[in-house]
Formats: structure tokens, C-alpha cells, sequence
């Protein structure tokens, strides 16, 4: 067994500054019944210019529009806002904000979720901005979940080869992982996420009140990606989760809020310090190599953050079967998703598709398989599985008779 070290921050810790990638600034305790002040998460260091580079803000809040042009900047004229259909109200709402500071606001409304991840929708976003004459210094919004920030980070990176995008997450999973890292992709025939570039954003605002509109589903789906942050760097986390299970589900909560804050400050201290996935990137995977398996099994009719749940509990019974884990921090991780409702077992007899998806998986090389796994509380490391018959009898610890299985979310 071989293993790579992926240094992750500190548990119980905010990462902070240079040492980890990611800077937090500013939590200011609000007077009653007054939103606090938003909290701004800087990515990267500083360095670099127009949106290409690491060394921009994170910023998490209440009522954060009015903060658009200040990210944006005066450099742009044009700005075009990309929205799904479903979220046509707010995309307006944008809009319109952006024309009364005085930029020419377009707006592209694409098909819902992944739909709108298809070349043909990138190549509508090109053909608006071709006919409305964006030039280079000009700029692209984003609003929507993971998808639309996944197809407008895209569109951005492609026009000129390379404009100005600002991210405004809607859903939990775009807020915590989407929009921040500057990975941009659209699907093809053969599989999700084939084609994409790194595109940096310029700036990214997760306004908390759009979480308000979030189906439950999805809010919950959202939160297995902030459990994995728990698990891979940042312990106090999973004790907010376990300590308010209930309030961790609620966005009007302070304690949503903080998950969120700590999650992004996880992922900007990875992707600050390893922006193109050169190798510590990889411990974002934790618990995505059977995810991936089970949503290719499910023909992506199961939400991401479900799959990743059962996936997050595999790696650690993986991890407690190669002796890496201890049993304590390996049952934690099935306990505090249940805590959630996440599913945390998938059917018995989807083994063979299963191991087919696990070989496919991109931290592989060769025939050699690899898995993200932990061996403490906040200690990934990615480990070279020796025997893949290790992998079927673990499966034993998180498969249920289809009868008895789990319900996706
Ligand atoms: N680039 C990255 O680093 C990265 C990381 C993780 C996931 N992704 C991508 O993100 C996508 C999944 O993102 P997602 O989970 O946000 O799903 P999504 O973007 O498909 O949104 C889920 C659903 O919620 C709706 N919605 C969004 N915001 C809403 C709101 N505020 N109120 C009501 N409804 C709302 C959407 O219209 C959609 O129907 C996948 O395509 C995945 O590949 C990318």
C-alpha cells in the first residue's frame, strides 16, 4: 500500500492566511434581530488579475446583492446573467439591480439542472454574447446551483478565451463546492463533467437568503459535501451537526450559516493552495469514489450529495478494514449523516456495475486503484488498494436487500 499525503488544515480550525490558502475575515456579532455582517473567505493569495488567478473573496451573507458591481468592478460594461428558468424572479431581480448601476445587463435563461450543462446551451450563452458585443473586459453572472455555475463558469472561460464571471450560488451544494475552485464543465453523450477548463471567478456571493426557496431535498443533499469537510479537515463541523441536528437543516439558522462559512473556508484552503488538482486537491474526493460508482449505477437519478453519504461511509469502513481507522472515527461518519437522513447503505446487488464505476474513477492510475481515506479525524491521505477483493467485502458493511434499501433523497 502506498501512500500520498494530502496536508489538509488544521481541525478545529478556520483556516486562515497564507499557511493554509484561505483568509476569513470579519464575523461581527450582529445587535438582536439584525442580520450579522457577512463574512468574506479569500481564496488564493492575492496575486493575478481578471478573474484568471487565485486572490478573490468568498463572501457569505444576507441581502448580498447590492455587493454585485462592487465584485463585478467598473472595468466592465456589459455583464451577462445566466439563470435557470426556475429561478427567472431572482435572475430578473439581478438584472435589474446591474442596470441601475449602470452596467448593460443581458440575461441568457437556460433549461433547469443538467440540462443546461450541454454544448448547445454554451453555444446559445456565446451566441448572445456575440450579438450583444461583449468584448474582453466585459462580464459573466451566474445565478443557480451547481449546474449553472458549472455551464456560465464555461461560457466565461471560453468567450474571448476568458471573461470575468462573479458566481451567485443558490442552492447549499453551489455555495459550499460549485462555485468556489474554478472548475467549469458541460456534460457530453459519453459521460458528466468531460469537458471543462479551470476558470477562476472573479468573485463569488452566497446569499443566504436564496437558500430559503432550496426544496429540503436539496438543502439536505447539499450538506454530505459539508459532513466531508468535517471529516477530511475541519472536527467542529460534525460537532455543530451532532450538537444541532435540527438547526443544521434550517436556513434561517446561525448554525447553517456557520457550516457553511467553515465548509467554503475548507475547500478555498485546498483549492487555494492546489488551484489545478495537481495532487492535495484530492482529498476533496473523500467519499466521491463509490459516489461516483452509485451515480452512474442510478443513471444520475440520485442527488450527488446522497451518493456521496453512502460514499463518505464506505471510505471509512474501507479505512477501518485496512486498519488505517479506528472504530470510533469510522462510526462517526455513519452516524452523524443518519443524523441528517442521509442514506448511509446502497443495494446488495449492484456490486459488478459498482467496480465497474470504481475503475473508472480519475485518481486511478493504470490498474491501479485508489481511494481518498483517512487515518484520523481530519487526516486524508490518497491509498493505493492493494487487493480489490477488500473492496467487495466492504461493501458487505454498507449493502441492504434492495426490499430494505435505501430511498435516494
Ligand atoms: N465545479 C465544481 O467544482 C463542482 C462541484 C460540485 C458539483 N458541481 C456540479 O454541480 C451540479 C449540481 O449542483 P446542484 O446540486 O446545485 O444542482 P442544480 O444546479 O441542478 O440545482 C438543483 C435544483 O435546484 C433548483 N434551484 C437552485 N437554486 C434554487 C433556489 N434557491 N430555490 C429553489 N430552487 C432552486 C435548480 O433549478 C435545480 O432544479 C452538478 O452538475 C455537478 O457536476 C460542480
Amino acid at each position: 500500500m502506498n501512500d500520498q499525503a494530502d496536508p489538509a488544515p488544521e481541525p478545529d480550525q478556520r483556516p486562515q492566511g497564507e499557511e493554509t490558502g484561505a483568509e476569513q475575515t470579519s464575523e461581527a456579532a450582529a445587535p438582536a434581530g439584525e442580520a450579522p455582517e457577512p463574512t468574506t473567505i479569500t481564496v488564493g493569495d492575492g496575486g493575478g488579475s481578471g478573474g484568471q488567478a487565485l486572490g478573490y473573496d468568498v463572501v457569505v451573507g444576507n441581502g448580498l446583492l447590492a455587493r454585485l458591481p462592487e465584485m463585478i468592478g467598473t472595468q466592465p460594461e456589459r455583464v451577462l446573467v445566466i439563470h435557470p428558468r426556475a429561478l427567472r424572479a431572482t435572475g430578473d431581480v439581478v438584472r435589474e439591480d446591474l442596470e441601475n448601476a449602470g452596467y448593460k445587463a443581458v440575461v441568457a435563461e437556460i433549461p433547469d439542472a443538467e440540462e443546461g450543462k450541454h454544448i448547445q446551451v454554451a453555444a446559445f450563452c456565446w451566441q448572445v454574447l456575440g450579438q450583444n458585443d461583449f468584448t474582453r473586459s466585459d462580464a459573466v453572472v451566474s445565478v443557480g446551483g451547481g449546474a449553472v455555475t458549472d455551464v456560465a463558469g464555461f461560457v466565461a472561460a471560453t468567450w474571448l478565451r476568458g471573461v470575468r464571471v462573479v458566481h451567485m450560488p443558490t442552492t447549499l451544494l453551489g455555495m459550499v463546492d460549485a462555485a468556489v475552485g474554478g472548475k467549469t464543465g458541460i456534460n457530453t453523450a459519453e459521460g458528466k463533467n468531460l469537458v471543462g477548463s479551470f476558470h477562476q471567478p472573479a468573485g463569488v456571493l452566497a446569499d443566504l437568503d436564496t437558500l430559503l426557496t432550496l426544496p429540503r431535498n436539496e438543502l439536505v443533499a447539499g450538506l454530505a459535501e459539508v459532513v466531508k469537510c468535517g471529516f477530511i479537515s475541519d472536527e467542529r463541523i460534525l460537532e455543530i451537526i451532532e450538537e444541532h441536528p435540527e438547526q443544521a437543516q434550517n436556513p434561517h439558522s446561525a448554525q447553517l450559516r456557520e457550516l457553511i462559512e467553515r465548509a467554503i473556508a475548507v475547500k478555498a484552503a485546498v483549492v487555494g493552495r492546489d488551484p489545478k488538482e495537481a495532487g492535495l486537491r484530492e482529498s476533496l474526493n473523500y467519499g466521491h469514489t463509490l459516489a461516483h460508482a452509485i451515480e452512474l449505477a442510478e443513471r444520475y437519478q440520485w442527488r450527488h450529495g446522497a451518493a456521496v453519504s453512502v460514499g463518505l461511509v464506505y471510505a471509512a469502513e474501507l479505512a477501518r478494514s485496512l486498519g488505517r481507522l479506528d472504530d470510533a472515527a469510522a462510526d462517526r461518519h455513519r452516524s452523524v449523516l443518519q443524523l441528517l437522513g442521509l442514506p448511509t447503505t446502497y443495494r446488495d446487488d449492484r456490486w459488478n456495475q459498482l467496480l465497474e464505476g470504481i475503475r473508472r474513477d480519475k485518481k486511478n492510475r493504470g490498474d491501479q486503484l485508489r481511494f481518498v481515506l483517512l487515518s484520523a479525524q481530519g487526516q486524508p491521505a490518497t491509498v493505493e488498494i492493494p487487493d480489490a477483493s477488500i473492496l467487495y467485502a466492504t461493501y458487505q458493511e454498507i449493502a441492504e436487500p434492495e426490499t430494505a434499501g435505501p430511498v435516494s433523497l
